[in-house]
């Protein structure tokens, strides 16, 4: 078969043709067979010039729906806390008074700070029911659970970081680092919330409580802010945006799936069980046809 469009190479390979058929063709047959030939290779031309469409990359769900407003929920809430909260307790510097007056005073941003405190008072015991009393919830907190893999994930993590190995620790659905981050801030909401009560209801509880169960719960406000403040901004924000694997921006937690490679190369047993359970799926799937097959079979004779 002629490989480019050139008239006379066309022509060559139909005299050829006569030959090894060995009578020549009438003017109409060799015509046709020459406008075939060419319409068949300029089709073949087009088609290679065209832009291949790009193979899309598989995706994995990694958050579901729920999850996704459940953390969008509690982002929005403490970094209005930490707006509002952070210029309260350094209330005698200058760039505190400018915040406060940008909302709209100090009474304006006092209500903005009780406000947000009601929004991850609420996502946080919604988080505590559905962790605990849906079948998805406990699936995650299965996987939250720090296990002894964590430790030494650490300990490779480590080892690699410092050259003494090539090999980088394979996670599950998540790393000692997410469970990490996921624990501090349990522990973080517990105190804040906790604290930011016996603030809040200062007036009626003084009439019960001690003075000194204030002045704890102040120091304690006050000090656990700086330290949630810090953690979410070096720990989570690097972990999340400025680590090298997703800078600018890991988009998994608003969009809910996460690229093939990245499953692989992030959560990597997480991304065997699945293939594993698709498997699982795949044969249960067959066996089910053959048996309805020979069923079939049976009935018919
Ligand atoms: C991440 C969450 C939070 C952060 C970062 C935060 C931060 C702060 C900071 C820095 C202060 C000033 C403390 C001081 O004067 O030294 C403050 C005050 C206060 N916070 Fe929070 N807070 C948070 C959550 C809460 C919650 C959940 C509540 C209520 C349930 C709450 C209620 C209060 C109250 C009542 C005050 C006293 C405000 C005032 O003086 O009028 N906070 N908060």
């Amino acid at each position: 078969m002629p490989q480019h469009n050139d008239p006379t190479r066309l022509e060559k390979w139909v005299q050829s043709l006569e030959k090894e058929l060995g009578f020549p063709l009438t003017p109409e047959a060799k015509a046709k067979i020459l406008a075939i030939l060419s319409e068949q290779q300029i089709r073949a031309q087009t088609s290679q010039s065209e832009p291949k469409p790009k193979k899309q990359e598989e995706e994995f769900v990694r958050f579901s729906l729920n999850i996704r407003i459940q953390h969008a929920v509690l982002a929005v809430s403490v970094l209005l806390l930490i707006f509002t909260g952070l210029p309260l307790k350094y209330h005698e510097a200058a760039w505190a008074e400018f915040v406060m007056r940008l909302f709209g005073g100090i009474s304006v941003t006092r209500v903005l700070h009780r406000i947000a405190a009601a929004l991850l008072t609420g996502v946080g015991i919604y988080h505590l029911f559905w962790i605990l009393g849906t079948r998805a919830g406990r699936r995650e907190l299965w996987y939250l659970l720090p296990r002894w893999k964590d430790f030494k994930d650490f300990y490779q993590n480590i080892r690699y970081f410092l050259g003494f190995t090539e090999e980088r620790p394979k996670f599950d659905r998540y790393s000692y680092i997410e469970k990490f981050d996921y624990w501090a801030v349990y522990w973080g909401m517990v105190i804040m919330i906790g604290s930011g009560i016996i603030l809040s209801f200062f007036p009626y509880l003084v009439q019960v409580l001690p003075k000194y169960v204030f002045d704890i719960a102040r120091e304690m406000h006050s000090d656990e802010a700086l330290l949630a403040t810090l953690a979410i901004v070096i720990w989570h924000w690097y972990n999340a945006h400025f680590n090298p694997d997703v800078f600018p921006m890991n988009f998994t937690i608003f969009t809910g799936k996460i690229p093939k490679e990245r499953m692989i190369h992030e959560h990597y047993w997480e991304y065997v069980r699945i293939l594993q359970q698709r498997e699982r799926q795949q044969s249960s799937t067959t066996n089910l046809q053959d048996q309805t097959l020979s069923m079939e079979k049976g009935a018919d004779s």
